[in-house]
């Protein structure tokens, strides 16, 4: 069945498109709004999307391939998002990376095979002064070790999370 737009989607995106002087500024937002309903955005999604506000889709992927906070498919329970720009690179960022792919046995985009971990390298999170940095789902884990991976990865695993106890 060919994806389609929600009613509710549509609703929110009157709303998002109304606040720009044009419809196709509102792309971010809107691409948001379709990763936070599904947790990723499909190419049927990007398709409909660009019809929506009557773009190339070709704009709409472009966009999508060049932020990596999108998921194009999706993503385990924890999507652990290690930061790989120069000031986490400076900390240890490959270090971690490698840990990871080693202890999960998994490379950049893929999902672990209980479905529990998704793992992706990505651009500045913006917490360069805690480097090296993780983003897990929603939240930041700064100034990382391989001991402090490890202490999370069994918490995570165990249905615990440490910031939200
Ligand atoms: Fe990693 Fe900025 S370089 S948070």
């Amino acid at each position: 069945m060919p994806f389609k737009l929600s009613e509710e989607f549509k609703t929110k995106a009157a709303h998002i498109c109304a606040k720009y002087p044009r419809k196709d500024a509102a792309l971010l937002p809107l691409l948001q709004e379709l990763q936070g309903a599904a947790g990723y955005v499909a190419e049927e999604a990007m398709d409909a999307l660009a019809q929506y506000l009557e773009l190339p889709y070709a704009r709409v992927k472009g966009v999508v391939t060049f932020y990596t906070m999108f998921n194009r498919a999706p993503t385990g329970k924890y999507h652990l998002q290690v930061c790989r720009n120069i000031s986490c690179h400076m900390a240890g960022a490959p270090g971690l990376l490698a840990h990871l792919r080693a202890k999960l046995d998994i490379t950049e985009g893929e999902t672990t095979g209980d479905g529990l971990f998704t793992l992706s390298a990505v651009e500045c999170l913006g917490a360069c002064g805690s480097a090296p940095v993780m983003q897990v789902n929603e939240d930041y884990f700064e100034n990382l070790t391989a001991e402090k991976l490890d202490a999370l990865l069994e918490d995570l695993k165990h249905g615990k999370h440490p910031l939200k106890r």
